[in-house]
This record gives C-alpha cells, sequence and structure tokens, in this order.
C-alpha cells in the first residue's frame, strides 16, 4: 500500500512540477481569457469550429496545451519556439541574429512561430479546416506563443537561459528569476490581493481594460499595420523589460520580497493584459473573409 502511495505521489510531483519555460498555467488563461472577450463574431465562430470537441467551447482551457506537449517527442521541434535567446546585455532584439534554434536554423523562435502560425490560419477563411495544415493547432500555439512573447524573460539572456539558471529565493522558498515572472508574482497577488481566485485578477484586469487605468492605452496597443514589425516590437518591448525591470539589481543567491515584488507586479499585469488584447488584435483580423489594409498579404 505505502508503495502505491509513493507511486501517485511521486506522478503528481512530476505532474505539479513548473515547467522550465513559459508563463505560468494562470498567466496563459488569464491571457486567453483577456483575449476571448474581444473576439469579433467571425473569430469567435472560426475559434469555435477549430477548437477541439474537450475544449467545451473554452479557449482559454487550450491555451497550456503548447507546455503540455512540448516535450513529447513527435512535438520536440516546438521547444524553441517558446522564447528568444538574445545576446548578454545587448537588451535589444534583432529577427536575423536571434531568431533561431541551436541548430542555427533561421525562424526558430517564438517570433518567428507566430509569424508561421499567423499565417497558416490566414488560410481559414477561404479554405476551412480542410487548409494544408492542422489549424487546430496553428490556433493552439498561437494563442500560447502570443501569451510568452509577453512575458519579458521569454526574450532574456543566453548565457543565462532567459533567468532559469539565476537560483534564489522568492520570500521563504526556493525558486529561480524566470521562475519569478513566470508565476511567482502572478501567485503572490492571487494570494495578497485575490483571495486565490484568478477570475477575480481576471475581472480587475478586464476593469482596467474597459475603464481604468489601461484604456486609452488599447487602441495603441493593438495598432498594427505589419504584422512581422509588431511582432518585432513586441519581442523588443519584452527584452527592453527584462533589462530594466526583471535582471535589474538581480543577482543569484539573493532573496526577492516586497520590493521587488510591489515594483514588477504592475509590469506583470500590463503584460499580462497586452498579451491579451494584441492575441484578440491577430486572431480578429486572420478571420475576417475581407482582411482591412492588406493584413492577409502582409505577413
Ligand atoms: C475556461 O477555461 C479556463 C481554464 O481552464 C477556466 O479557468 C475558465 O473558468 C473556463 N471558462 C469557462 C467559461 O468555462
Ligand atoms: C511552422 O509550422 C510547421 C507545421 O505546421 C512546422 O513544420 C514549421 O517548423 C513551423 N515553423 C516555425 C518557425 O514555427
Ligand atoms: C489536428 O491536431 C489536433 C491536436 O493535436 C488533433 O487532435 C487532430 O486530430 C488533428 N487533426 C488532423 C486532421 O490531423
Ligand atoms: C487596476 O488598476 C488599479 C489602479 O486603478 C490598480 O491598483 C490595480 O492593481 C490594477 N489591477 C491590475 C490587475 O492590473
Amino acid at each position: 500500500m505505502w508503495l502505491f502511495r509513493f507511486l501517485v505521489l511521486l506522478c503528481f510531483t512530476f505532474l505539479l512540477l513548473p515547467s522550465a519555460q513559459g508563463w505560468s498555467k494562470e498567466g496563459h488563461v488569464l491571457t486567453c481569457q483577456i483575449a476571448q472577450e474581444l473576439l469579433n463574431p467571425e473569430a469567435t465562430e472560426a475559434v469555435q469550429a477549430l477548437l477541439p470537441e474537450s475544449a467545451g467551447g473554452n479557449l482559454s482551457a487550450m491555451c497550456v496545451w503548447a507546455d503540455q506537449i512540448r516535450r513529447w517527442s513527435k512535438y520536440r521541434w516546438t521547444s524553441p519556439l517558446h522564447y528568444i535567446n538574445t545576446p548578454d546585455n545587448a537588451c535589444s532584439f534583432l529577427y536575423k541574429r536571434d531568431c533561431h534554434n541551436t541548430a542555427a536554423q533561421l525562424n526558430m523562435c517564438v517570433a518567428g512561430a507566430i509569424r508561421n502560425f499567423t499565417t497558416q490560419l490566414t488560410a481559414f477563411p477561404k479554405q476551412g479546416p480542410d487548409a494544408k495544415n492542422n489549424l487546430t493547432e496553428a490556433l493552439l500555439f498561437l494563442s500560447h506563443f502570443v501569451g510568452d512573447i509577453h512575458q519579458p524573460l521569454h526574450v532574456g539572456f543566453t548565457s543565462d537561459e532567459g533567468g532559469n539558471t539565476i537560483e534564489l529565493r522568492w520570500y521563504r522558498h526556493k525558486s529561480n528569476l524566470h521562475h519569478v515572472w513566470d508565476r511567482e508574482i502572478i501567485l503572490t497577488a492571487l494570494a495578497d490581493y485575490y483571495d486565490k481566485d484568478t477570475g477575480l485578477l481576471l475581472e480587475d484586469l478586464q476593469r482596467n481594460l474597459t475603464h481604468g487605468i489601461w484604456s486609452d492605452n488599447v487602441p495603441t496597443w493593438e495598432r498594427c499595420v505589419n504584422v512581422n514589425s509588431c511582432i518585432n516590437n513586441w519581442a523588443e518591448e519584452s527584452i527592453k523589460l527584462a533589462c530594466t525591470w526583471a535582471y535589474e539589481g538581480v543577482e543569484a543567491g539573493m532573496t526577492l520580497s516586497e520590493d521587488y515584488f510591489d515594483s514588477r507586479l504592475p509590469i506583470v499585469m500590463e503584460r499580462l493584459a497586452k498579451g491579451g488584447v494584441r492575441l484578440a488584435m491577430l486572431l480578429n483580423r486572420v478571420f475576417s473573409e475581407n482582411p482591412k489594409g492588406g493584413f492577409g498579404s502582409s505577413i
């Protein structure tokens, strides 16, 4: 009996282990919930048509899919699509220089993946689910990666793997800098201000978007003429924030607590909101029959 319990416990430990890369589950779900509320009727219909039955019509329920499958052999190639490694201390992103995997294949980074799956989805209005690519997968990848590119340390330095190798303490427990930005800040905010209820945090984010601190900025956030340069700008914003806020003042072995949390929380919240707004912008455009301003062809 104890052996059985031990094995069950072991399995759960593995399931609950934080994944090294990607906004936490909470971050991805929030990004997608924000996006879902902002979809136009055409995009809503297309998303419903593409979602697997198991999602129950809820895109947010599938926004962690790309993390769940990335270690399966069939999908191992997608692992580098979650992030970008930039040269240490350059604090800039250049597509040709930085968007590749360790085998130096161009486009194999989160910016290239967003281009790729956005382009694939533009086939949907004309070809529907019979398009050449699996558009269900394209939708799930896109929804995940637009979240990731907004996590500042997903566009981090090469030598520390976006903060993954910077081990430190978050209040009283062990963590690393990457994980602080993926999850710890969000979890501490949930515990301190939202009664551990993601739904209450979502309401607060949505309130700030519709008639709060961000409502005047939303049109600027979603402005996008040329998709490739928009994606590059999102990555550039992330590495700039990584330099000025994530890495700033941090050394391995430190303890990060109130001061770091209080000053960085607004950055994390704004990135979640921006990710959601921009995911909706992309989906609204790729799924419209007559994309304005040649959006489809500008990709
Ligand atoms: C959609 O899925 C997310 C993540 O599983 C969940 O938190 C949320 O409550 C779901 N929404 C609805 C309307 O079912
Ligand atoms: C684009 O997607 C296809 C699968 O649909 C994949 O084979 C290719 O490697 C992807 N490229 C990038 C940059 O994501
Ligand atoms: C498309 O991908 C989804 C998710 O991996 C899978 O369930 C589905 O069977 C695929 N569809 C086709 C036609 O291969
Ligand atoms: C929403 O805005 C208020 C300031 O009006 C701020 O205190 C709060 O933290 C913001 N909430 C989120 C989730 O960003």
